[in-house]
């Protein structure tokens, strides 16, 4: 454990609940950089706070991707079939492996909780063109209001550049990342420090709007290098739900 005793994960949980007016904070112990078991910890956490918002049947859950997604996806179960919900991706192409696609995480979900599911099929780097003729296609027209329906969203947070560099956005774009001070991001969005939107990924689906109508927002993100980039997305001050670990608990800490 990186935390002294007497001054328990509990209390972090509490500073950090009231510093950013959340619903609830949980910390699993140590640092996701360094562990893969530390990540896993945080997925089933997630998988927990996600299954308490989930509790009312005809839940329409909106899921990003991510790494930190998929281990939440890994560790979603359920008792009885979960029939009435419905988990759709926050947005679409946003230039991620398979794996990671927003996509094949809501289908696991949906399929380990014995709920149903619906895709979204774009391309990733849409031209403005591209995006103008999408959203005339009824297809397209439905399950984006089915994205727009849903209540709850859980995502995962990263550090702006990683993402970018992960998601090979363009040389301009980067450099127009890094002038605008992006510092975060979340579901295809860019944050600076205080928390500002700077930058969009041109794609679908759930617009910031959307986020700040939402009932539950669950954030589920870990690790010491992305202390900065969660204090970022918290400051934009729609999070209502925050799972984390202690490494990126204590950075957040010093960023309050
Ligand atoms: C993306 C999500 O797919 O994953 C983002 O759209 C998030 O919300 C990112 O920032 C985090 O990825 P990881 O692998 O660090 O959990």
């Amino acid at each position: 454990p990186l935390l002294q005793d007497a001054f328990g994960l509990t209390e972090l949980e509490e500073r950090i609940r009231n510093h950013y007016g959340l619903k609830q904070v949980i910390i699993v112990p140590g640092d996701s950089d360094a562990s893969a078991h530390v990540k896993m910890e945080l997925g089933r956490a997630g998988a927990a706070a996600l299954r308490k918002a989930m509790k009312e049947a005809n839940a329409v859950v909106a899921v990003a991707g991510g790494s930190t997604m998929a281990e939440v996806a890994s560790h979603l179960t359920s008792a009885v079939p979960m029939k009435g919900v419905w988990f759709v991706p926050a947005r679409g192409g946003l230039g991620e492996s398979v794996e990671l696609q927003a996509n094949t995480i809501a289908s696991t979900m949906a399929k380990k909780t014995g709920g149903q599911y619906r895709l979204l099929h774009v391309p990733d780097h849409l031209s403005e063109e591209a995006y103008q003729s999408l959203m005339l296609e009824t297809g397209i027209v439905e399950i984006i209001q089915a994205i727009r329906a849903a209540r709850i969203v859980v995502h995962g947070i990263g550090d702006a550049m990683v993402m970018a560099k992960r998601r090979k956005v363009d040389e301009a774009t980067r450099q127009s990342l890094v002038s605008e001070g992006a510092l975060a991001e979340a579901f295809g969005y860019y944050f600076d420090r205080q928390g500002r939107v700077v930058h969009k990924m041109p794609t679908i689906g759930l617009r910031i709007e959307d986020i700040e109508q939402m009932e539950t927002v669950i954030g589920v993100a870990g690790g010491k290098s992305k202390g900065e980039a969660i204090d970022a997305v918290l400051r934009y001050g729609h999070e209502d739900v925050l799972v984390t670990d202690e490494a990126a608990a204590l950075q957040i800490a010093e960023h309050m």
